[in-house]
């Protein structure tokens, strides 16, 4: 039984969606460029039952794929469940039985596994494309693969058992001018485990390396980054250990006692010579770019000066004090004894943790950073949830980080928008000459819509109208038919 009445923050535009659907040939204001050729695939939190604990956390929802396919001027739309092996027990118990956000010790007897709690993934957090393969990843467990035109589940993936980790980034990094993929799971021997392990794809997505790592303390590495010479993943502020589990708390807390810490891996070497780098107490969650300059390594990335996360309580019993992100540079002495970063801040401006750039520039110095966030100045008509983090994000924003301006796209008074994607116009054209698509919720409508940008102008070329609300996205990526077996 599906009842969701209790459940105070799914009502209204944010309520579960609980269908799968297909649109052809969709409704578009304006014009569609007839060089969009590709597809955008966007993941989604849609809960199919309600919560097995009423205030567990919209990570532990189910994952839902959704597709936009783009040929000639027109577009098609595809939306599946991704049927990991929790969404399939839970479909047949018709109810939910995983419980507390990575807490295996909180599930139903029925299915309570703590040696292998990446089974319980529910897949839901980005859309990831290694090799001409698609996946559905979240960082508590293994990536299932999905078919990148009908959206089926094919299973959860170790790439020919070469994956040794139990988990796998949701944000693996491919190098433009390699074609390699880099990629690691944290917690990688077991639940609350220490260790990490960073490998490396060749462009055929075949495993030909695997780095063993420990680190300080076990938090949550949520994203990671590359240069040239160097892998990147910077976490923080988040603490777990088996105690908590075992009292059936979620799995993070945050300890404002502790740095945040930077592991820093060569691409090439032994694997014994990475090294770990500290910062202040940090909120950290996505990357935005990292190059080598000097002996340093530049690493760009939006940060909040405390917790992000209001779900995730203080350790010390301090009250919630939600921080703002904002866009920085941490640079990384990869040629000093020191083991300490040095941070500046590029922009003042809040933002969410979300950032796209032109991925053409992943491991070189990029200039456009593409942004969502709440423009104060203009009306908002919308409700959100009740809930620190909910913020009346209305625009889309483009830093130019040589120039340090700011141009920004307002989409409307009741709308909400999600993370973009950047989309090059062609192979050869230059950073930041293409368009920005992006998901927006229109609140008063319930429904769903995609703005497409002239991401040069930030001006509206089309947008898309879906007949029905999509669940709120995580993340989505673009992928051309070179990079996906497109029908
Ligand atoms: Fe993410």
């Amino acid at each position: 039984m599906a009842d969701f009445s209790s459940m105070g923050q799914m009502t209204g535009y944010f309520a579960p969606t609980r269908f799968e659907a297909d649109v052809y040939d969709c409704e578009v204001v304006g014009r569609i460029p007839h060089d969009l050729s590709g597809v955008f695939i966007r993941l989604h939190h849609d809960w199919f039952y309600p919560p097995l604990f009423p205030d567990d956390t919209a990570l532990s929802a189910d994952g839902y794929i959704t597709s936009l396919r783009f040929r000639n001027g027109s577009v098609d739309y595809r939306g599946r469940y991704i049927r990991t092996e929790r969404y399939e027990q839970q479909r047949a118990a018709r109810r939910s039985l995983y419980g507390y956000y990575r807490n295996p010790f909180s599930d139903d007897p029925s299915v309570r596994d703590p040696d292998h709690p990446g089974r319980r993934t529910s897949a839901n957090t980005t859309p990831v494309v290694i090799a001409g393969r698609l996946f559905a990843t979240k960082e508590e467990g293994l990536p299932y693969e999905l078919d990148p035109n009908s959206l089926e589940t094919l299973g959860a993936v170790d790439f020919d058992g070469a994956w040794k980790s139990q988990t796998f980034t949701a944000h693996p990094k491919r190098d433009p001018f390699t074609g390699e993929t880099f990629a690691f799971g944290y917690e990688a021997s077991g639940l609350t485990s220490k260790d990490v392990f960073v490998y490396t794809f060749d462009r055929q997505g075949k495993i030909t390396r695997e780095v063993r790592c420990e680190v300080p303390y076990t938090t949550m590495m949520h994203d990671m980054s590359i240069t040239a010479k160097y892998i990147v993943i910077p976490g923080g502020g988040c603490v777990t250990d088996l105690n908590r589990l075992y009292l059936g708390k979620p799995h993070w807390g945050w300890d404002s006692t502790k740095p945040s810490y930077f592991l820093v891996v060569p691409r090439d070497g032994s694997g014994a010579d990475y090294r770990v780098f500290y910062g202040a107490e940090r909120s950290i969650v996505h990357t935005l770019n990292a190059y080598d300059e000097g002996g340093e390594i530049v690493l760009d990335l939006p940060t909040a000066s405390g917790n992000t996360w209001p779900f995730f309580e203080d350790v010390h019993g301090k009250p919630f004090v939600m921080h703002q992100n904002t866009i920085r540079r941490v640079h990384i002495d990869v040629e000093s004894a020191s083991s300490e970063v040095r941070e500046e801040e590029l922009f003042n401006i809040p933002v969410t943790s979300f950032t796209r750039i032109d991925e053409r520039y992943f491991t070189r110095p990029n200039r456009y950073t593409f942004v969502q966030f709440a423009d104060r100045e203009k009306p908002f008509q919308g409700r959100l949830p009740d809930d620190p983090r909910a913020q009346p994000n209305n625009s889309y924003g483009r830093f130019d980080l040589i120039e340090r301006k700011f141009v920004s796209f307002f989409a409307g008074e009741a709308h909400v928008v999600q993370e973009p994607v950047f989309i090059p116009r062609n192979e050869t054209s230059q950073e930041g000459d293409g368009y920005l698509m992006g998901t927006v919720h229109n609140l008063a409508d319930l429904r769903t819509e995609v703005v497409i940008l002239d991401a040069s102008e930030m001006t509206e070329v089309a947008r898309i109208i879906l007949p029905f609300r999509n669940s709120p996205q995580i993340h989505g990526i673009w992928a051309s038919e070179q990079e996906l077996p497109l029908l």
